[in-house]
């Protein structure tokens, strides 16, 4: 029985180094650890065995039966690593190739930015046609038929056969919304209007024949001039930072009375010294606009403000080319 056992551990630790692959270790392994195995077989004579050697017999059998399951399970995790990867090749751990993923442009931010300040003063937001007639561009804001501001040297008319009686145009400013803001609402009103406008400028690094204005109208009982100036300065203190500062510039608009320029002093970056930069126009509602509009002039009065949106993206990002915001450029609109 020894001899045997140690024979069946010989025999077997020999096949087993020659076994390769899977197949061949399963099959080595229903031969000898198997139900129907060598060491099974072995066992089952064991009854025969004369009682004295027994202990022996049984001691070797044990013995036999250990090492060759754990040259089993040694070569089996050998042949388990050498084994080719079967299947595709997939790292998960390895870093993804990131999609070049795109942004929202300067300007749309931008005039995002500029709705939420005024949107926490209280301003909602209003829009309007870009596609506009002459009497919301021009007649209910107070400019005479006669104004050189209508002239087709400063504005993109539309040729549309429907409407010869009343002239279309691409709007030349956002301050079309407060007119029809003010014809169909009763005040109070606080609105911004963020939006394009057209004029046949001449391109170059500060003048587009498209921008962007965003317009503000606040009209109540008893608003005045100090109302604007302090809703301006929260504005810049908001938008720009403590340091900011407002100057207001008498000036001349036919739809508000008095009228100013509005400059801030801003800091275009932390550390710079702030200067003095034209956000646009500003002044009290002309009471003719009211009476156009179908609003009691005597009972109502309120403030306007229009700034050139690309002008403050301009300020804020130190961008010194207006064109810089209209070509598109990836490269560029990565950086800002
Ligand atoms: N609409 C004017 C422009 O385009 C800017 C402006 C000035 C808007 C005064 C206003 C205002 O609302 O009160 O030049």
């Amino acid at each position: 029985m020894l001899d045997e056992l140690a024979q069946i551990e010989r025999d077997g630790l020999t096949l087993l180094a020659a076994s390769k692959d899977a197949a061949s270790l399963e099959r080595w392994r229903l031969d000898y650890l198997g139900d129907k195995g060598r060491l099974k077989q072995a066992n089952l004579r064991f009854r025969e065995v004369p009682k004295e050697q027994k202990p022996a017999a049984g001691a070797k059998l044990n013995a036999v039966q250990k090492s060759l399951q754990e040259a089993f399970d040694a070569r089996k995790a050998e042949v388990g690593a050498a084994a080719p990867p079967t299947g595709p090749m997939l790292d998960l751990t390895e870093p993804g190739l990131t999609p070049p993923i795109g942004r929202r442009h300067i300007l749309m931010r931008v005039r995002e930015e500029l709705c939420e300040v005024f949107a926490r003063m209280g301003f909602e937001v209003a829009d309007g046609p870009e596609l506009e007639d002459e009497a919301h561009n021009f007649t209910l804001l107070n400019i005479p038929p006669d104004h050189p501001a209508r002239s087709p040297i400063d504005n993109f008319y539309v040729d549309d056969p429907d409407a010869t009686d009343r002239p279309r145009m691409l709007r030349s400013q956002t301050s079309t919304v407060q007119a029809r803001v003010m014809e169909t609402r009763k005040p109070p009103i606080r609105i911004v209007a963020p939006g394009r406008v057209y004029r046949p400028d001449t391109v170059d690094a500060t003048h587009s024949f498209m921008f962007h204005q965003i317009e503000g109208l606040s009209v109540d009982r008893g608003v005045s001039l100090a109302d604007l100036k302090t809703t301006l300065m929260q504005f810049a203190r908001a938008y720009f930072g403590p340091d900011a500062d407002i100057r207001l510039r008498p000036s001349f608009f036919p739809f508000t009375e008095p009228s100013a320029e509005l400059d801030m002093k801003i800091a275009l970056r932390p550390g710079d010294p702030p200067r003095w930069i034209e956000l646009g126009g500003c002044g009290m509602v002309d009471p003719a606009v009211f009476t156009a509009c179908g609003i009691d002039p005597e009972e109502w009065t309120g403030f306007a403000f229009g700034f050139g949106i690309e002008r403050i993206a301009m300020g804020r990002y130190k961008v010194p080319d207006i064109r810089m915001l209209f070509e598109n450029d990836l490269r560029f609109l990565a950086q800002v």
